[in-house]
């Protein structure tokens, strides 16, 4: 029943917002006259809120005919933010379901057949297309305008498709065949597909290279190899890379540590990497928030809570405020090691800083409070969510109803 009626009234609101959306973009590509006397007044969207409505349809949005339509609707492009992660959800979602001529019609449509050739929708739209698996159509779309950036693109668009064997054609042969020259960032691409695919060595045959071309490689080709060498536990080539950095003047810092204990963490070696972050702040290094997220997340993945914690307990007594999902992680994996007092009090952390996570996430540390006989602390948490967002208290109704 209930779940009737949300999702009745879902369709009305993306009915409204579509109109809404259609009519915004309507009078962007009107007369001026039609901007300066629209016949609707109230139907005029400014373009950032244009593009989260879209946004926000397209986050709950499966099926692809709509998804095509909120696209044209907001006649979304590549020249906000916004618009760009709007695009690349729904590109992601249609992808999902195969539905790749819709893909190809919407990027040619929104993108490529303006006719003042934007090189930057150009090279997003070639991600697109990688992203979706497309590359034939990458390719078409980087043989319309060849440049270092579209071939940046066409190499970083073979990557999200995993297609390295391409790439490596690619980097050899289109420099020459589209008289195109590489620049750094090309080879750092290039390097960051041989740390994906297993084949980090190559890394040094492409570095003899850029150092012949007097390229100097930067903190970003070293962090790509560190990475690569990590996935593959070559902790011997670590130590050379780390070697090599110094002697080319790029002397590893916070970014070059958090990327190696990110690395870490992610092998299963979180232990080690509190290694790593221990000698880090002895060598008077500065621990960032983004340093914390690695290995709360790391310790939590690896079953560790008791680390997790410690270390959480730490970031906030240094002051270091992260990023939502970190606290979101912390919640997850605390309810799902059964420490719902644990996780209540990140969840309070969290509204205290205005975040309040979404239904999905607490969920979890409600029921488990519940359950736990503390329910009426379950029932304040529900209080407050509901008070940041009266909006969505439809959806905590069967929650508390099966609370009585
Ligand atoms: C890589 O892309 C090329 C060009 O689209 C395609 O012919 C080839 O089959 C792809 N290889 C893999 C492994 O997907
Ligand atoms: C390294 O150079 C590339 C290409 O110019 C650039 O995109 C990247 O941000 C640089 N990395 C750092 C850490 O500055």
């Amino acid at each position: 029943m209930a779940l009737h009626t949300a999702l009745r009234r879902r369709n009305l609101e993306f009915h409204l917002l579509l109109r809404c959306l259609s009519a915004a973009s309507a009078v962007a590509t009107a007369s001026p006259s039609a901007i300066l006397s629209p016949s609707n007044p109230s139907a005029i969207l400014t373009a950032k809120q244009k593009s989260r409505a879209a946004l926000s349809l397209l986050k709950s949005e499966t099926d692809p005919s709509r998804i095509v339509d909120i696209c044209r609707a907001a006649a979304l492009t590549s020249a906000s933010h916004l618009d760009r992660v709007a695009l690349s959800s729904a590109i992601s979602k249609l992808s999902s379901s195969l539905c790749f001529s819709a893909i190809r019609s919407l990027v040619d449509d929104l993108l490529l057949s303006s006719k003042d050739h934007n090189p930057r929708f150009l090279s997003h739209a070639i991600v697109l297309f990688g992203q979706a698996g497309m590359l034939d159509d990458a390719l078409r779309a980087f043989r319309s305008s060849p440049s270092c950036s579209s071939l940046n693109s066409l190499l970083f668009a073979c990557i999200l498709s995993k297609n390295h064997s391409e790439l490596a054609k690619i980097f050899r042969d289109y420099p020459t065949t589209y008289g195109v020259t590489p620049n750094l960032e090309t080879y750092n691409i290039v390097i960051r597909s041989f740390a994906e695919s297993g084949t980090t060595r190559s890394f040094y045959s492409v570095f003899e290279e850029m150092r012949k071309r007097n390229f100097k490689p930067n903190t970003t080709t070293f962090c790509n190899t560190l990475e690569g060498f990590y996935r593959e536990l070559r902790f011997d080539e670590v130590e050379r890379v780390l070697e090599l950095m110094k002697k080319h003047d790029c002397h590893p810092g916070l970014t070059t540590c958090n990327v190696r204990i990110q690395a870490l963490c992610k092998i299963g070696r979180s232990e080690q990497a509190k290694d790593l972050f221990r000698e880090m702040v002895k060598s008077g290094m500065k621990p960032s928030w983004v340093t914390y997220n690695h290995l709360i997340t790391g310790f939590c993945k690896e079953g560790n809570l008791n680390e997790a914690k410690r270390l959480y307990k730490e970031m906030r007594s240094k002051g270091c405020v992260a990023e939502s999902g970190v606290y979101f992680t912390l919640i997850h994996y605390l309810c799902k090691d059964g420490d719902f007092e644990a996780a209540l009090g990140v969840c309070e952390d969290t509204m205290a800083r205005n975040w309040v996570p979404c239904f999905a996430i607490m969920e979890m540390p409600v029921n488990g409070l519940a359950s736990s006989s503390k329910v009426g602390e379950a029932k304040d948490l529900i209080k407050k969510v509901k008070e940041r967002f009266p909006k969505g208290s439809e959806m905590w109704k069967e929650v508390e109803d099966g609370m009585q």
